[in-house]
């Protein structure tokens, strides 16, 4: 480490830099806080150690001024002994450490180890920080909603908190819980899945904790449980509500104080993990019906993010079928083609109770089946190809002038008649005369033929 002591008596800097040259760091010195302040701003140093009281400019100042100019040069205050006051106020402004004058050898060069770990950690969180800030979503959406999402996963992601994601089925849960754990500082770890809802509650247990050979018939090996495959990692939790009441209290053990034992195991392991959760249901609901402990829910539920279904943000689903389009031509060894303005429409009238997941479904489906050019109306399901008139939905931008709402309504009304102006009229409720007005200005105004 490259460290610069500061001191205002010459033969405590001589003692200190003879220490640190022998312990094998590189050591500067400064007789007060400006002279510091000069040294640093010619060099980056990694470390400061300075004196309390000096003419000039005090330590505190000097520790107040590096921690403004230089934050990442720590401080190791020393201080007089007894003065355990100023030492913890340096502390609070940012200090990394105090010793007590005089100083012991060993004690000092004990701290500047420590400091020195801490250097090393630092620095690889921040460049990991800056990798992941460049990182782009592995998901698509330019809709607000989902745009709210991203930040706040990417504010979510270098924290530790629980994260609970809610929303309906096929709308990106397990997708975003992926993206959190990339994100997270704890990349390097594994990202370890467990569906609460698919696995029989019998054998749950032992997936979850693991168990010793021998602990039950059929264990004729030890078996290592999610739990510490997820140490120093991320556990999901996928469709929690689903997972047995005694299981939920154990759990909820471990997320307390991170300690567990295997099934017919005696010793007590630990685990350092994250817990992202995910549920499908209503959350609230299942609290209430018992179904998931309340005790267990706060817990998993420091950070809640919701995912919007597919018909809340219908203006991703251009983007999104793009993005499908390319991912299952791929996928089926089909080449890319594109999609026609009619089927495109289609795809933007319809509800996706199945969200996400089921438009994907749909693009894998009609890119199998096309046989044109471009991916049409008859390659999608029946109910996409034309849904009777009173089904049929339709939007309009924010910012759409009434004018052109009207017209777009009209016309697509007509359509849906097949052009019978008098069934298109009582549907609208107005005469006949009104409608044939209307179409003569539209066609004057050359909107239409
Ligand atoms: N915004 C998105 N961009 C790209 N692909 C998406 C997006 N959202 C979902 N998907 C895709 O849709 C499918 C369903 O997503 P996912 O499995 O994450 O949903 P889920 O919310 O976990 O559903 P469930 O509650 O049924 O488990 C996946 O193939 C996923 O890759
Ligand atoms: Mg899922």
């Amino acid at each position: 480490m490259r460290i610069l002591v500061v001191d205002d008596e010459l033969s405590n800097r001589r003692t200190l830099e003879v220490l640190l040259k022998r312990a094998n760091h590189q050591a500067t010195s400064a007789c007060n806080g400006i002279e510091a302040l000069e040294r640093l701003q010619q060099h980056k140093f990694d470390l400061v150690i300075t004196d309390l009281r000096m003419p000039q400019m005090d330590g505190m100042t000097l520790l107040e001024n590096i921690k403004q100019q230089y934050p990442n040069t720590q401080v190791i205050m020393a201080t007089a002994f007894g003065s355990i006051d100023t030492a913890v106020e340096a502390m609070r402004m940012g200090a990394w450490d105090f010793v007590t004058k005089p100083i012991k050898k060993n004690e000092l060069l004990q701290r500047i180890r420590k400091a020195a770990e801490q250097d090393q950690l630092q620095q690889e969180n921040r460049q990991l920080k800056s990798e992941i800030a460049k990182m782009r979503p592995n998901w698509i959406g330019q809709s607000l909603s989902m745009e709210r999402i991203t930040e706040e996963a990417k504010s979510v992601a270098d924290t530790n908190a629980s994260v609970f994601l809610v929303g309906e089925s096929g709308t990106g849960k397990s997708l975003l819980a992926k993206w959190i754990h990339k994100t997270s500082l704890r990349n390097a770890g594994r990202f370890i899945v467990l569906n609460c809802g698919a696995i029989p509650e019998n054998l749950m247990e032992s997936e979850l904790f693991g168990h010793e050979k021998g602990s039950f018939t059929g264990a004729n090996q030890t078996k290592v449980g999610r739990l510490e495959q997820a140490d120093g990692g991320t556990l999901f939790l996928d469709e929690v509500t689903e997972m047995a009441p005694q299981l939920q209290v154990k759990l909820l053990r471990v997320l307390q104080d991170g300690e567990f034992e295997r099934v017919g195991g005696t010793q007590t392991l630990r685990t350092n993990m994250r817990v992202i959760a995910a549920s499908n249901r209503n959350v609230e609901q299942a609290v209430e019906e018992g179904r998931l402990r309340a005790d267990l829910y706060y817990r998993l539920n420091v950070v809640q993010l919701k995912m919007p279904p597919l018909r809340e943000r219908l203006d991703d689903i251009p983007l999104l079928v793009e993005h499908f389009l390319q991912v299952q031509a791929n996928k089926n060894n089909r080449a890319h083609k594109p999609i026609s303005d009619a089927a495109m429409q289609s795809l933007q009238q319809w509800d996706w109770p199945g969200n996400v997941r089921e438009l994907e479904n749909t693009i894998e489906r009609a890119i199998v089946l096309s046989k044109g050019e471009a991916i049409d109306l008859v390659d999608l399901p029946s109910h996409l190809q034309g849904p009777a008139p009173s089904q049929q939905i339709m939007h309009f931008p924010i910012g759409t002038s009434l004018q052109e709402i009207e017209r777009h309504f009209i016309l697509a009304t007509l359509a849906s008649v097949d052009g019978d102006k008098n069934r298109a009229a009582t549907l609208l409720g107005i005469t006949v005369r009104t409608l044939y007005r209307k179409e003569a200005e539209w066609r004057e105004a050359g909107w239409i033929q």
